[in-house]
């Protein structure tokens, strides 16, 4: 089976048992704080299991694509180095929602991997949770009862809480396990060593294939296991291991997920794949991590310099790093495989395909600046090898934190110079980062407080403005000490930021008349949560919740201009605009799009044209709720890259031919209510990414006012001339020729002093001596003088004083034959003298300077400087 069939009959099978297919979900996470990207299937899924939505499908099952580079599973350092872990890999799972449980998973998973893929069922081993005393969790007798009815007994092994115990994060969902693993070694090797034995125990050849976990608790932040309110079943199979398993292969990288880009990176380093571990490494680790950076960009994430962006970004480096360092590509090369993994993705993530030109590009600009970086590195590494022993652990760091150098390179560089690395104290340095990041980053959460029933939350936001509600749980959050409370309530008019716009502010006024202010509306999953600064005394009475009605307005202007806008773009600029990021605030709007070049003023001219017709005409907001997904699509709406659909979406058109979007937000009944539209700046955020800026209604009313009196302000000042534009150009022609008048009048001076001082000069002990305070507007004006003497005579020292605007300065001039002979020393002298001024300075042996306070030291300083000669 080639892994298009092997996915495909995944998906067939669990559609014949009933299963829903939903598509993969982004791989960069919105709206959860404890996880930056999808890292399981079940991610989106995670308010259901945790009862905070409605179950639509019980049954459903999808490929995920996931990433494990960060937080509690995080498999980087291994990718490539073995052959069974990746950055980037597909998930296929099937999940019960509260629907059927162990035995079913059990079964049909025995059922696919054995009649439909016809695995040996000599090599299959499975796994079930042993129990912990510590958590109260008996041993899984169940999970080993439906196994025993279809393997043999001595084929079910125990497995402790590392393997078998199954948790999302450090909080969520989680429940026993039960993993399947398989035994691809040869025969010979079978007979000598038990497959049993090597479960579990890092074997490159016996690895887990598919984890099926029985969803039962909750993990609070008390670490206690709150029961879930029903049980659900989540599996992951790992589709590279299968694929690997199904076509007898060695190494998940000898399988055609990976070989047309092994080989086509071997082909253009001109190495061959499998002579050489070194080289080997590095087209695996090329191979895998073009999936992770492609995916991540292609679903919203570019590489930057901090949190998800960063990682990316990392990921990225260590990849040019390999191609670089062993496949000798001291060109950009990574972007090379955009084209062929976008092709081979076509059909099952088609968000790369259709954004490769954009993904192409940001991952060119990248390595661009970074092998410049790794050149800067290089040689940082080359000059201070040249001095020491030892590689400090610290510089290894630099090297890794600020170059993207990858400790083994460090040691490799080291020790082709015979030299070693301080590992100890590069691990030290490496954990004191971690740790501040973790603390600039912790948020500290308490577990919820329950007041009401845990009910699903009723959002009637679009509809109204405020609502009566009650509290239904609330919990204590710290982030960098700053202490708030988060509300969830049960009805409620605030919309949650999302969708770029900013989250709602507003109060709740109890029955009792007592206001909390509601600083922020944010969602977390599916949960509506408000930010209040303190808990209502009384929390179980009922209050009256409500938005700040003109911050929304203005909101909702700049949300509906910002439609207008991205549709007049697309327009303009053509079919390859996506939104890239949006900021939907009372202020301002800010819209991020993928564009290659700077906007002409024609061209943003042109977009605001469009925009502000479209508001003069009124048009009135045609708002769909519940659309099937596909319908919407069908009508021709635009959705987002890296934003996750539901089967049924909301649609906002204004003009059926114009503006038609996937949206959350909300909009103004007309878009007559916008009012204006002004774009204030266009700029660069990153390769291919332009962002605009732009204001509407008494916003722009207001700033184009303020330029209006400016402008008249500045007319006045000229004296209201006819022509505007030409009498500043004349003021600035006259600025010009007037400065350059009195630049040659000082010249002037200066010769004319030239001459003056030269009559002045006396021998002291051989030495041609000048000290004189001089009458000139500038430093470059004594400094012009200064070098004139100098050029007249040997023998020469030259100290001249200035009162420059009311500033004293001095200039020591030492000419070079005195500099060698006499070891005079212009820095050291001004910096001596200077002490007169109040001051300090320094230059070189034969021209310094040096400024100060005091203008009334200054004869002193001059009458000083004869001493240094004697
Ligand atoms: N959520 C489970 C895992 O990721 C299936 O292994």
């Amino acid at each position: 089976m080639t892994s298009k069939e092997i996915r495909s009959a995944f998906l067939d099978f669990f559609k014949d048992k009933s299963h829903h297919i939903v598509p993969s979900a982004p791989v960069v996470i919105k709206n959860d704080p404890t996880l930056m990207f999808t890292n399981a299937g079940m991610n989106q899924f995670k308010d259901l299991f945790l009862g905070e939505a409605t179950i639509k499908y019980p049954r459903v099952a999808d490929t995920q694509r996931c990433l494990r580079v960060s937080g509690k599973h995080n498999d980087l350092e291994e990718v490539g180095i073995d052959t069974y872990h990746h950055t980037l890999f597909e998930m296929l799972g099937n999940w019960s929602f509260g629907d059927y449980f162990k035995k079913e998973a059990i079964g049909w998973a025995w059922e696919l991997l054995t009649k439909v893929y016809h695995l040996d069922k000599d090599r299959l081993y499975v796994t079930i949770f042993e129990g912990d005393t510590s958590e109260g969790l008996a041993r899984d007798a169940e999970a080993f009862s439906f196994w025993a009815a279809h393997v043999a007994e001595d084929r079910i092994l125990l497995g402790n809480k590392k393997d078998n115990f199954w948790e999302m994060g450090d909080t969520g969902p989680c429940g026993p396990c039960s993993e399947i693993h398989y035994d691809m070694r040869p025969d010979d090797e079978r007979q000598q060593v038990k497959g049993q034995d090597l479960v579990n125990a890092d074997h490159p050849q016996v690895i887990e294939i598919w984890n099926l976990v029985f969803m039962q608790f909750n993990r609070l932040k008390s670490g206690v296991l709150e029961p879930l309110p029903a049980k659900h079943v989540d599996t992951g199979m790992g589709f590279e291991r299968l694929v690997r398993a199904i076509q007898g292969k060695t190494s998940n990288y000898d399988t055609d997920v990976f070989q047309p880009l092994i080989s086509f990176i071997a082909e253009k380093a001109g190495i061959k794949y499998g002579e050489n571990e070194k080289t080997d490494i590095a087209m695996r680790v090329l191979s895998d991590h073009i999936r992770a950076v492609s995916f991540a960009i292609a679903d919203g994430q570019l590489p930057s310099n901090n949190k998800a962006g960063y990682v990316i970004r990392r990921i990225l480096r260590r990849a040019v790093r390999y191609a670089y360092t062993f496949l000798n590509f001291k060109n950009p090369f990574f972007h090379e495989l955009v084209p062929l993994l976008a092709e081979q993705f076509k059909d099952v993530f088609d968000e790369l395909y259709q954004q490769q030109d954009f993904v192409e590009k940001v991952i060119l600009e990248e390595e661009v600046s970074f092998l410049r970086t790794l050149t800067t590195g290089i040689q940082r590494f080359e000059n201070y090898a040249a001095q020491q022993s030892v590689i400090a652990g610290d510089f290894a760091f630099e090297l890794f934190d600020t170059y993207g150098f990858p400790i083994d390179l460090t040691e490799l560089l080291a020790r082709e110079k015979g030299l070693v690395v301080d590992m100890d104290g590069f691990q030290k340095a490496l954990n004191v980062q971690k740790e501040r990041s973790r603390a600039a980053t912790s948020i500290d959460t308490s577990d919820w407080v329950l007041v009401g029933e845990d009910e699903e939350v009723e959002f009637v936001g679009y509809d109204t403005l405020s609502a009566k509600t009650q509290v239904i749980k609330y919990r204590k959050v710290s982030t960098k000490g700053k202490e708030q409370y988060q509300l969830v309530l049960s009805v409620t008019p605030f919309y949650a930021e999302g969708g770029g716009q900013v989250g709602d502010t507003g109060v709740l006024v109890s029955e009792t008349g007592e206001k909390i202010a509601v600083t922020d509306t944010k969602k977390e999953n599916g949960l509506i949560v408000h930010f209040v600064d303190r808990l209502p005394t009384q929390v179980d009475v009922v209050f009256d919740a409500q938005v700040d009605a003109q911050k929304r307005l203005d909101t909702e202007s700049n949300h509906s201009a910002t439609h207008l806008l991205h549709a007049a773009l697309k327009q303009v600029l053509g079919d390859h605009v996506h939104q890239k990021g949006s900021l939907v605030s009372a202020d301002v709007l800010r819209f991020d799009i993928s564009h290659f070049s700077k906007m002409t003023q024609d061209e943003i001219k042109a977009v605001e044209d469009i925009v502000n017709e479209k508001i003069r005409e009124n048009i009135a907001l045609k708002e769909e709720r519940n659309v099937p997904f596909q319908q919407a699509i069908d009508m021709g709406v635009t959705a987002l890259f890296g934003e996750k659909y539901g089967d049924y979406v909301r649609m906002i058109t204004f003009d059926d031919t114009f503006s038609k979007e996937l949206c959350g937000g909300t909009h103004v009944r007309a878009t007559g209510q916008i009012g204006f539209f002004k774009i204030i700046s266009e700029s660069a955020v990153a390769a291919g990414v332009r962002r605009i800026e732009a204001i509407t209604g008494s916003k722009a009313a207001a700033v184009i006012r303020e330029y209006f009196e400016l402008f008249q302000n500045v007319k006045e000042l000229l004296n209201n001339p006819k022509d505007f534009v030409s009498a500043v150009g004349k003021l600035v022609e006259e600025n010009s020729s007037l400065k350059k008048e009195i630049e040659n009048q000082i010249k002037e001076r200066s010769l004319a002093m030239k001459k003056e001082l030269e009559e002045k000069f006396e021998v002291v002990n051989g030495v041609n001596f000048l000290a004189a305070v001089v009458d000139l507007p500038n430093a470059d004006a004594v400094k012009t003088l200064a070098y004139a003497l100098k050029g007249m005579m040997n023998n020469l020292f030259l100290v001249l004083g200035a009162d420059i605007e009311g500033k004293p300065s001095l200039t020591v001039v030492v000419s070079e034959d005195l500099v060698k002979e006499k070891g005079l020393n212009a820095g050291t002298i001004v910096r001596d003298l200077a002490k007169d001024i109040q001051g300090g300075g320094g230059g070189q042996p034969f021209f310094a300077t040096a400024g100060g306070k005091d203008v009334s030291g200054l004869q002193k300083a001059i009458a000083r400087a004869k001493s240094f000669v004697y």
